[in-house]
């Protein structure tokens, strides 16, 4: 009888322990960490996001811990109700036997029997909510995995602001793979409120990958000064490079823009350059942003935007070893223009090709809705094509 008690007591238990933290949980409090990280660019912010979810991990585990020890209490006391059936089944089986019987002893059998259907009935649904505890423990300890994985993904962000804010920019920006992904654009380059400004790392590693100190370097559509900005650098590994760049409407305060409309008046005559990098709007997506004007490459219809950028690389290769074009797709809900593709098409396969991503921020929660609820991806990268002249 105590063991019966005991048992009924420990399914009780169980029966109304909640089992809180879950895995769906788990995972919806690590992206809710994840994005209030990626948003901020505050290091104490981002140390304490990282503390409140490392403190969600310790409980976890803790946890799943607790649980692992009521399954070893539960697990002995199986055993021993597994003992106590044997000796019923035992005691089932002498009643089986009428001549070793009498009357008194009849009812007393029919009794334990009664008493060991109830301890079988208990133990299964204990076996079974035991195997569901084991279950979700699993999954707990899979969470916790992942979780130590996301960590360390959130220790990288900090690691990187940190050493950002304190050794500045300068030792971050080489990219050895052909993915260039930079968390943000060194200030040292460029305007950072002109539309569509590029990080300078993109020039610095085109720079350091196809070009050396004194030679030249052209960008047709110079925008806020980023590569001249990289090129003007006194450091041989990207900057000490010569450097020409135009736009249609310079900033008035670059004297070293010059002012070249290269749908209105053709490529200028640079020379012969080791670079030319291209930066145009990409079609439609900024239009509006430039100063307006028919000839502004992002008020062209597609065609001529098409055709326009591929006479511009064509024309370039003729003058310069390399020419290297970043373009990104243009999406309009789910209709996708691959700006890369069409020229891949008309100019052949680039001699290098690089994804370059653009931060996730860029969208608003209302375009991911669609986009879910609508089936469609949605672009997170730029090509960025480098040619290489064969004359
Ligand atoms: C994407 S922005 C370049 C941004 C630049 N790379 C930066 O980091 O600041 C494109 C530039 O192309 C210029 N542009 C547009 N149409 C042009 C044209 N027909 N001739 C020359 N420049 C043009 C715009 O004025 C704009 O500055």
């Amino acid at each position: 009888m105590t063991e019966l008690m005991a048992f009924d007591a420990a399914k009780k238990e169980l029966e109304e322990r909640p089992w809180t933290p879950s895995r769906d949980l788990a995972l919806s409090l690590v992206s809710a960490a994840q994005e209030a990280l990626s948003r901020t660019n505050n290091i104490s912010e981002a140390k304490e996001i990282n503390d409140k979810l490392h403190a969600i991990g310790v409980l976890f585990k803790k946890s799943g811990a607790e649980n692992a020890h009521r399954n070893i209490i539960l697990g002995q006391q199986l055993l021993t109700i597994a003992d106590i059936m044997l000796k019923y089944d035992a005691l089932d089986s002498d009643a089986g036997r009428p001549e070793e019987k009498n009357s008194s002893t009849q009812v007393d059998e029919l009794t334990e029997k009664q008493k060991a259907q109830k301890i079988l009935r208990v133990s299964r649904e204990i076996l079974r909510r035991w195997r569901l505890v084991k279950e979700a423990r699993e999954s707990v300890e899979e969470w916790i995995q992942s979780h130590i994985d996301k960590t360390l993904t959130v220790q990288t962000y900090i690691n990187h602001l940190m050493h950002y804010s304190e050794n500045g920019f300068e030792h971050d920006w080489l990219k050895v793979y052909n993915i260039w992904s930079f968390l943000s654009p060194d200030p040292r380059f460029g305007r950072d409120t002109y539309p569509g400004r590029i990080p300078g790392q993109i020039n610095q590693n085109l720079n350091y990958y196809f070009s050396e100190p004194g030679d030249l370097v052209v960008d047709l559509f110079a925008g806020g000064g980023t590569t001249i900005d990289v090129c003007k650098a006194d450091d041989d590994k990207y900057g000490n490079r010569e450097i020409l760049a135009y736009d249609r409407v310079p900033l008035p305060e670059r004297e070293d823009i010059i002012k070249w409309d290269v749908v209105k008046d053709g490529v200028p005559d640079f020379g012969r350059a080791k670079l030319v990098f291209l930066d145009p709007p990409y079609w439609k997506q900024k239009a509006g942003e430039y100063v307006v004007g028919s000839t502004d490459m992002s008020q062209l219809g597609l065609q001529e935007f098409n055709d326009k950028l591929e006479g511009i690389i064509s024309h370039c290769l003729n003058h310069a070893d390399y020419v290297a074009c970043i373009v990104g797709a243009t999406q309009r809900k789910e209709v996708f223009v691959d700006h890369a593709a069409e020229l891949i098409m008309r100019l052949g396969l680039p001699y290098w090709r690089v994804i370059v991503p653009y931060m996730t921020q860029q969208y608003m929660p209302f375009n991911v809705t669609n986009a879910k609820n609508g089936r469609y991806p949605l672009n997170l990268y730029r090509d960025l094509m480098i040619w290489r002249s064969n004359v």
